[in-house]
């Protein structure tokens, strides 16, 4: 699949503070990422940051100079004299992964005896910092006590992972993999967008419904679109519920997860988080059927081979009606969205549902197509609106299809409001 970029990080400037930890690896694919993704990554290393990695590495992967000295400007064009103030100035975000302990105690005391802390004191953007640390070094009470008082000054603190060190012992204080610090990158960059203090749940998944302890009814459903659009809706700033029948995809960082399983389980938690809630999105394949019994023991075959076994279903509850109800009642949640997954006649099949669902906006997605619909990495769909409107979206990525329906949820929340 073709790497395309992320909206939420494209030519954004970002500046990557890097310290004196065998973590300085994971900085160099940080990066890398970053930079592949769009944005303009420029490098800070501490002295003992170049113990672990060359500054060349990391002006290789980025593109742009790497910044090493207070006095003298590394290899960029810089003026020595200014070279903290400039690089502050235009930045969206300054990142510090890995942070040692040895750096937080100087951020926490306001130091600025080197390039990065002295640039860390006259930036003026959002900053996040990753420790990365032995875990006695971690839990010891000077560096827990430099960490709040970092966070007291509005400085987002990614929490390191438990696991083995280079020393062979196991603890908290492992720079987290580079999703996870892409994840919350996201997160900061996003804050403000067009969904920024708003309330978002997304349902995403096939629902699954047990037949015995072993076996349950599924469908196609992967869960791509949901995740997509949960990521999306992070990415605008929102407030993110994501009520999911899958665990096979991870949950993107800042979301709040609710798994479930089957039908009436999905039904329960959209239940339970749409008061108060602003957008509703349906992506989930819900099971329209499951068994009217579950075997409390697995189903045996007997020894004839031409036994034939009936499974009797009992229709499930329809989601989207009874949320309909819910917003009659109450006016939660203010805008509601669906899928409609078809086989034949799309569009006039979608506006059925547009209209019996009581849906503001409804993703028609042609199911038969194989680069579009379950499983697939890309989407081909129509929106259709309550107003009548029509907008069809050329085939693209799950996260380029959620991007459009999220500012079309964005714009009916200002319709709204
Ligand atoms: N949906 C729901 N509850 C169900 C079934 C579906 O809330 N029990 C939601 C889906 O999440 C989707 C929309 O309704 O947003 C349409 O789902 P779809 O499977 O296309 O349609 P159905 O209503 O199940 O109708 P049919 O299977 O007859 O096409």
């Amino acid at each position: 699949m073709v790497r395309e970029n992320i909206t939420v990080l494209e030519n954004k400037h970002i500046l990557l503070g890097v310290t004196g930890s065998i973590a300085v690896y994971k900085a160099v694919d940080l990066a890398s990422k970053l930079t592949q993704a769009g944005a303009h990554v420029t490098v800070i290393m501490t002295e003992a940051a170049q113990h672990f990695v060359s500054p060349l590495t990391f002006e290789s992967v980025t593109g742009h100079p790497a910044y090493t000295n207070l006095w003298r400007s590394g290899s960029g064009e810089l003026p020595t004299h200014i070279t903290h103030i400039g690089l502050g100035e235009d930045t969206d975000l300054l990142v510090i992964a890995p942070a040692t302990a040895n750096t937080l105690a100087k951020l926490a005391a306001g130091l600025a005896d080197d390039l990065l802390s002295i640039t860390v004191l006259a930036a003026r953007c959002p900053v996040i910092i990753a420790p990365a640390m032995d875990g006695a070094m971690y839990e010891h009470p000077a560096t827990q006590s430099n960490l709040a008082t970092l966070r007291g000054r509005d400085i987002i603190v990614i929490d390191p992972e438990e696991g083995r060190f280079a020393s062979g012992m196991i603890g908290r204080g492992r720079l987290p993999e580079t999703p996870t610090l892409m994840g919350h990158i996201r997160r900061v960059l996003g804050r403000q967008g067009s969904l920024h203090g708003r309330r978002v749940i997304v349902t995403a998944g096939g629902t699954q419904e047990a037949l015995d302890p072993v076996r349950y009814l599924t469908n196609r459903s992967t869960g791509k679109q949901g995740y997509a659009l949960a990521q999306a809706a992070l990415d605008a700033g929102a407030d993110v519920t994501l009520i999911s029948a899958t665990s096979a995809l991870p949950t993107p960082i800042g979301a709040t997860l609710v798994p479930v399983t089957s039908a009436q389980e999905m039904l329960a938690a959209v239940e339970a988080s749409v008061p108060g809630a602003d957008v509703l999105i349906m992506a989930a394949a819900v099971a329209d059927f499951r068994p009217a019994v579950i075997a409390e023991r697995k189903i045996k075959k007997g020894a004839d081979e031409n036994q034939k076994l009936t499974i009797e279903l009992v229709r499930n509850p329809d989601i989207l009606l009874t949320v309909k109800r819910l917003r009659q009642e109450t006016g939660w949640p203010r805008v509601t969205i669906g899928f409609a997954a078809e086989s034949e006649d799309l569009e006039e099949n979608a506006r059925a549902k547009l209209e019996a669902k009581g849906l503001d906006l409804i993703v028609a997605n042609d199911i038969t197509a194989p680069d579009a619909g379950f499983a697939a990495d890309t989407n081909r769909v129509i929106l259709l609106d309550r107003r009548g409107r029509r907008q069809a979206l050329e085939l693209a990525s799950k996260m380029r299809i959620s991007e459009a329906i999220i500012s079309r949820a964005a714009a009916l929340l200002g319709r709204e409001a």
